[in-house]
């Protein structure tokens, strides 16, 4: 469990304006709790104060001000050598792997087990060398990369250097991990192996894992919760499904339609494609829902009973949480009357009906 009470962090005099040093103030009182085992997001766009923020929950960046509260410890009243010891059972992971480039795969993964690890978490003698290296293949059998033990970093390719990291962020067997734009750097069908193996650890392991990142993507895919970030602020935060069914704020909205096929559709109006010209008895609408609405089953429904003709042109669907959430875009055909109607039934159905462009 992971709990931020009001963090501020401020870097005194460390930015410039017409050659003016003034304060950044990078976290802005900042309040969230992390339930055991859930990953969590942040997301928001660069310079938003994310990194700022993930690295204040293992004290790298001590707040100005505020709680930061590990399983019912405040980190922030911790003496140095128990905040070395409570640090080992927080991993981190880095958008640029940040691995020693002279030394081997089990080298760097055995880096930090052979100066820290004990197996009950005290301080204490150096791991003896069987041991590290009994813990060095597991670690790579975790993350996928038996293989690759004896390599070196520039024999790697992306992916399979953020494998490493992960299994070194796992060496001292955290019970948090966090990661900062883990994905960041690599291509997206590689970044979702990533998101799968931090998936399945997550799982596996128990591990509560938090993730900056700046791609909605990564918290449609893997997230339980998310927080969306702005100029140092939490603006929203909640479920992931809520997130994406129902987005209060505007910067919400742009970050979930960033993972949609939907918003095309402006484009393509803005265009006049054949596709969005319509005749006088047409209307081009966008239908959203989520959760139990099976829209499929209420179209050809609607299209009987109000005697409208309902022409999907295209329709985005998900499943977030294990619930269905999406929407189509749809050009509805027939009497005036007819289609205020059919649009009102689907509004009572629960479904969002938006009027893109009229006939
Ligand atoms: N060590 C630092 N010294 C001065 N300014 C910093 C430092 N670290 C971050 N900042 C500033 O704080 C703001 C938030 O940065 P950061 O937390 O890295 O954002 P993000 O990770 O969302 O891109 C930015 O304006 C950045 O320039
Ligand atoms: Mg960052």
């Amino acid at each position: 469990m992971i709990e931020l009470k009001n963090i501020t962090k401020t870097f005194r005099g460390k930015g410039s304006f017409e050659n003016r040093l003034h304060d950044i103030h990078a976290v802005r009182n900042v309040s969230l709790s992390v339930g055991e085992g859930d990953i969590f997001g942040v997301i928001g766009f660069s310079g938003a104060g994310k990194s700022t923020l993930v690295r204040c929950i293992n004290l790298l960046e001590r707040p100005d001000e505020g709680e930061v509260i590990i399983n019912g410890e405040d980190l922030m009243k911790l003496s140095r050598n128990d905040l070395r010891l409570t640090r080992k059972k927080i991993g981190m992971v880095f958008q640029h792997f940040n691995l020693f480039r002279s030394r081997t795969v089990a080298g760097n993964i055995a880096f930090p087990i052979k100066y820290d690890w004990q197996p009950d978490g005290t301080a204490g003698r150096r791991a003896s060398r069987p041991a590290v290296e009994k813990r060095v293949t597991e670690l790579l059998d975790m993350v996928g990369l038996v293989e690759k033990t004896n390599a070196y970093p520039s024999q790697l390719s992306g992916g399979q250097k953020q494998r490493v990291g992960i299994a070194r962020a796992l060496a001292s067997n955290p019970s948090i991990l966090l990661c900062d734009e883990a994905t960041s750097a690599l291509d997206p069908q590689t970044a979702q192996s990533i998101l799968a193996l931090l998936k399945e650890l997550n799982r596996k392991l128990g591990i509560t894992i938090v993730i900056i990142t700046h791609e909605m993507q990564v918290i449609k895919s893997i997230c339980g919760h998310a927080a969306v970030m702005d100029s140092g602020e939490i603006v929203e935060q909640g479920s992931v499904f809520d997130i994406f069914s129902n987005p209060q704020k505007q910067i919400t909205r742009d970050f979930t339609a960033t993972t949609s096929h939907l918003n095309k559709i402006n484009d393509l109006l803005a265009e006049d494609t054949p596709l969005t010209r319509l005749r006088s008895n047409q209307i081009l609408a966008r239908f959203s829902y989520s959760g139990p609405n099976t829209v499929d089953a209420l179209i050809s429904t609607a299209s009987l009973r109000f005697n409208v003709k309902l022409n999907i042109i295209f329709g985005d669907l998900d499943i977030i949480q294990e619930k269905p959430i999406g929407g189509l875009i749809v050009i509805l055909e027939g009497e005036k009357d007819a289609l205020e109607k059919t649009m009102e039934w689907f509004r009572g159905k629960g479904v969002l009906v938006e009027v893109l462009k009229h006939g």
